[in-house]
C-alpha cells in the first residue's frame, strides 16, 4: 500500500462522524431487482446524508452514474460500490454453475468469469456475488444449480479459476470486479436439504468436504466473502467469531472484507441468538462482519453501541478501513465514473466474441447420459418433431439467476435445432403439456405430431423456478404430467431423444429404463439452444461429465461418491451390511459420469515405482485407446484410497483429471503426478498430514468403472 494512500484514508477517516462510518458499513438494495425478502426504503436520502457505502440490485452506466453522483454530494463524498448477483454471466447468460461445472475445464469457467466481469463492469458493476462454493450432496436443495457439485477437489478447481476471472490483474482496470465467496460456510449442507434450514456438521465433514473450495477462492485473492444464512454449531454464521475471525482471518489468513447474505444480521432474532437488532449488530461487528447487507442493524445501531462503550470505536475503524481500501484499489477515488460508459457497454454487451463462448461453455456442459443402443447423434435428415414444456421457452434456458440477461435475445432448443436444420430436415413442434399442468388437446396435438415425425426430441424437467433459492424439492422426479406427455410419445413408437433441462441432478429411474437416449442439459444460458443443436446433430460430441451423481430415489439422499467404508461395507449377500431394502446404494448416473460419441478401451494403471518417499513424487499411468473409427474426446479420471489411516478414509477421492481427444483407432499413455498434498487430509487434530502406508490409484472414465494400482507412501 502507497504512502498516499494510507495518508489519504486515514485523514478521510478522521473526518468521519459515527454516523458516516456506520453508513460505509451499510449495503442496500435499489429496485432494479428483487432477490431478498426487504427492500431499502429512502435509498437516495440515504445515499446523499453518507448513510450507504454500497448497493446491489442497480446497475447499467445510466442508473449507477446517477447515484453514484448523488454519493459524490454527500458532506464526504465517498464514491459507492455497486454489487450484483453476477452469477453464470451478466448480460451474456452461461449454463447455471451446476452445468458449467460439468465441463470440467477450470479454464473454461476462468474465460466465463472473466467476460462476466467486462459485461458488469461496464454496465457500472465494481462487485459481483459470485463464485458460489458450497458443497452439496444434496439435490434437494435447490441451490445445488449455483454451485459446483458434491466434490470439494473439483470445486476448489473452479473456485479459484472463477476468483481469477473476476479479478483479473488489477482491480483498478475498468473491466476487474471483486469476486465475492459464498456462502461461508456449509450453506450446502441444510438438514433435508430445505433451504434456510438448520446445519450440523461433525469438524471433520468441514475440513474434508465443505471447507476446501472456500479457501481455495480466498488463496486466489477473492477480496470479498459472504456470509450464510445458517448456524454453525448453534451459532449463526453472521455472528460466528470463531468461523469468520478465528478460522477465516486468523488461520486461513484472509485480508479482505466480509459482508452478510441479505437479512441475516437481523435474522439472528429469528435464530434465537439476539434479543434485537442492537444485540444483533453488535455480535456481528464482534464476529468479524464488516458489511452489512440490507438488514441497517449496522448503520442503525453501531453508532449508540459506540457511544455507550459496548463496542469500541476501533473494531467499527478497522471495518470501515478494509471499506475504503478497497474503493480506493477499485480506482474509485481517482475517478468514479470509469465503469459507466454507454459506449462500451454497447459494444461488449452480448458481442458476438461473448456468444461465441457462451455457445462453447454450453455445449461442454452438456452430459450425455445414455445412448445405447446408439440413437445419437441424429441425422440432419426428414422430419424431426421437436416436443415438450421446455422445448421452446427461451426464460427458461436462461436458468435461475438471470442477472440482465434478456430472455428475447436467447436461443430455445427449438430456435437451435431449426437454425442447425434449415434447408436440410423438416422441424415440426409441440409443447404438449405446461410444467406442471396437462392439458388433454395439446397431449393429441403432441402424439400426432410424434406420429408423423422420423424421430423426436423431447424436451422436458424443470422451468426455472423450480431451482436456485427458496426452490427446495421432496420429489425430484420428472413432474405427473411430463411423465404422461413421454409415456404417450414413447408409445408412438418413434425413436425418441430425452433431453432433460433442470438445476439438479432428477431421479431419472424411469427414464433411463424407458429411454435409449438421454441428455441432461441444464439451462445452458443464451446461447444453449444452439449448443444443444450442435451435440445432437453431432456438429459437437459431448464432453460433459457429471459433477453430482443422479440417484435412483430420492430417498438415497444426500449421497456422495467419496464415501466413508463403514464398518459393514455394502454386500448385497449379507444381510447386516449398509444397504436399503427397496432401493441401490449407488447413484444412477454416477459422479463423473458421461459418455460421448466414440468408444474407448482403459488399461489398468501401472506406477513408476511400488514406492513413494516422503515429499517425493510418483507417476500414475494409464493407456487410453479409441475404438471408434473417428476422433473422440474422454475425460480420464484419477482417484485415490488410502485404505487404512488413523481416521477413516472416503473409499475414493478425485485426484487428477485429463481431457483427451484422440484420433480413431489412436492409443495414448497419460500420466498423473501424484504427491504427497494428493495424500495429505485432516489428522486428529485437523491439522493436514501424510501417513505412510499403502495407497489405492483408480483411473477410469467415471468415478464407478476404474481399474487400480497399489504402491506404498513411506
Ligand atoms: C441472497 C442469496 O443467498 C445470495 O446468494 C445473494 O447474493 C444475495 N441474496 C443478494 O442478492
Amino acid at each position: 500500500m502507497s504512502v498516499n494512500k494510507q495518508a489519504f484514508l486515514h485523514e478521510l477517516l478522521d473526518q468521519m462522524s459515527l454516523g458516516e462510518k456506520a453508513g460505509q458499513l451499510n449495503l442496500l438494495t435499489g429496485a432494479m431487482d428483487a432477490t431478498g425478502m426487504k427492500n431499502s426504503a429512502d435509498l437516495e436520502t440515504k445515499i446523499r446524508l453518507g448513510l450507504c457505502g454500497a448497493v446491489l440490485n442497480v446497475f447499467t452506466p445510466a442508473a449507477t452514474r446517477a447515484l453514484q453522483e448523488l454519493a459524490l454530494t454527500s458532506p464526504l463524498g465517498i464514491p459507492l460500490i455497486f454489487g450484483y448477483d453476477v452469477i453464470h454471466g451478466h448480460r451474456t447468460i452461461f449454463p447455471i454453475p451446476l452445468g458449467l461445472s460439468c465441463s470440467w475445464n477450470p479454464e473454461l469457467l476462468e474465460r466465463c468469469a472473466r467476460v462476466a466481469a467486462t459485461e458488469a463492469a461496464a454496465d457500472g458493476l465494481h462487485w459481483v456475488f459470485s463464485p458460489m462454493v458450497d458443497v452439496s450432496q444434496d439435490p434437494r436443495w435447490g441451490r445445488v444449480a449455483e454451485g459446483s457439485g458434491e466434490d470439494p477437489w473439483l470445486g476448489s478447481q473452479i473456485a479459484s479459476a472463477m476468483v481469477r476471472g473476476y479479478q483479473g490483474k488489477n482491480l483498478a482496470d475498468p473491466t476487474a470486479v471483486l469476486a465475492c465467496v459464498k456462502h461461508f460456510a456449509l450453506y450446502g449442507a441444510p438438514q433435508g436439504g430445505r433451504d434456510y434450514n438448520t446445519v450440523d456438521m461433525s469438524r471433520r465433514a468441514m475440513e474434508e468436504t465443505y471447507f476446501p473450495p472456500y479457501r481455495a477462492a480466498i488463496q486466489a485473492g477473492a477480496r470479498t466473502v459472504m456470509t450464510s444464512f445458517n448456524e454453525i454449531d448453534g451459532i449463526p454464521a453472521s455472528g460466528n467469531r470463531w468461523l469468520l475471525t478465528e478460522l477465516l482471518r486468523e488461520q486461513w489468513g484472509f485480508k479482505g472484507w466480509i459482508v452478510t447474505d441479505y437479512t441475516s444480521v437481523t435474522e439472528m432474532i429469528q435464530h434465537g441468538t439476539a434479543a434485537h437488532a442492537n444485540d444483533a449488530a453488535k455480535q456481528a461487528l464482534n464476529a468479524g462482519v464488516d458489511m452489512d447487507m440490507v438488514s441497517e442493524a449496522f448503520v442503525n445501531e453501531l453508532p449508540a453501541l459506540i457511544k455507550s462503550g459496548e463496542i469500541p470505536e476501533a473494531l467499527l475503524d478497522t471495518a470501515v478501513m478494509r471499506i475504503l481500501e478497497t474503493k480506493w484499489d477499485l480506482g474509485l477515488f481517482q475517478d468514479a465514473f470509469a465503469r459507466c460508459d454507454e459506449t462500451r457497454a454497447k459494444t461488449l454487451h452480448r458481442c458476438t466474441a461473448h456468444r461465441q463462448l457462451a455457445r462453447q461453455a454450453a455445449r461442454e456442459s452438456i452430459v450425455l447420459l445414455k445412448n445405447i443402443p446408439q440413437l445419437l447423434p441424429l441425422a440432419k435428415t426428414g422430419t424431426i418433431a421437436v416436443i415438450g414444456p421446455l422445448a421452446h421457452s427461451r426464460r427458461d434456458m436462461l436458468g435461475c439467476w438471470i442477472a440482465a440477461g434478456d430472455e428475447a435475445e436467447t436461443c430455445s432448443p427449438l430456435d437451435g435445432i431449426r437454425e442447425s436444420l434449415a434447408g436440410k430436415a423438416q422441424v415440426t413442434f409441440a409443447q404438449g403439456c405446461e410444467i406442471h399442468l396437462a392439458h388433454p388437446p395439446w397431449l393429441a396435438e403432441a402424439i400426432h405430431t410424434a406420429s408423423e415425425a422420423d424421430t423426436v426430441v423431447l424436451v422436458l424437467g424443470e422451468c426455472w423456478q423450480m431451482n436456485g433459492e427458496a426452490a427446495s424439492r421432496t420429489d425430484i422426479r420428472l413432474p405427473k404430467c411430463q411423465r404422461k406427455l413421454a409415456e404417450a410419445i414413447l408409445k408412438t413408437g418413434k425413436p425418441c431423444v430425452l433431453v432433460t433441462l433442470s438445476g439438479r441432478p432428477l431421479a431419472l429411474s424411469w427414464e433411463d429404463a424407458n429411454f435409449s437416449a438421454i441428455l441432461q442439459a441444464w439451462a445452458l444460458g443464451t446461447e444453449g439452444g444452439g449448443a444443444l443443436a450442435d451435440v445432437l446433430f453431432g456438429d459437437a460430441a459431448p464432453v460433459g461429465k457429471l459433477t453430482m451423481g443422479f440417484p435412483h430415489h430420492v430417498g438415497q439422499l444426500p449421497m456422495t461418491y467419496r464415501e466413508k467404508p463403514t464398518g459393514r461395507p455394502f454386500d448385497a449377500d449379507v444381510q447386516y451390511s449398509s444397504k436399503y431394502l427397496d432401493a441401490r446404494n449407488e447413484a444412477l448416473y454416477p459422479f463423473g459420469h458421461g459418455l460421448t460419441y466414440g468408444e474407448f478401451h482403459y488399461e489398468s494403471p501401472i506406477v513408476d515405482s511400488p514406492e513413494m518417499n516422503p515429499g517425493g513424487s510418483l507417476r500414475v499411468s494409464t493407456k487410453i485407446t479409441n475404438l471408434s473409427q473417428h476422433p473422440a474426446s474422454d475425460t480420464i479420471q484419477l482417484y485415490l484410497r488410502d485404505p487404512v489411516a488413523s481416521v477413516s478414509r472416503p473409499v475414493k477421492e478425485l485426484r487428477g483429471f485429463q481431457r483427451i481427444t484422440l484420433a480413431g483407432g489412436e492409443s495414448r499413455v497419460l500420466s498423473f503426478q501424484i504427491s504427497d498434498a494428493d495424500l495429505s487430509f485432516p489428522g486428529g487434530d485437523f491439522k493436514p498430514v501424510v501417513e505412510s502406508g499403502e495407497f489405492e490409484a483408480m483411473t477410469g472414465p467415471d468415478s464407478v468403472h476404474l481399474k487400480s494400482v497399489r504402491f506404498s507412501r513411506l
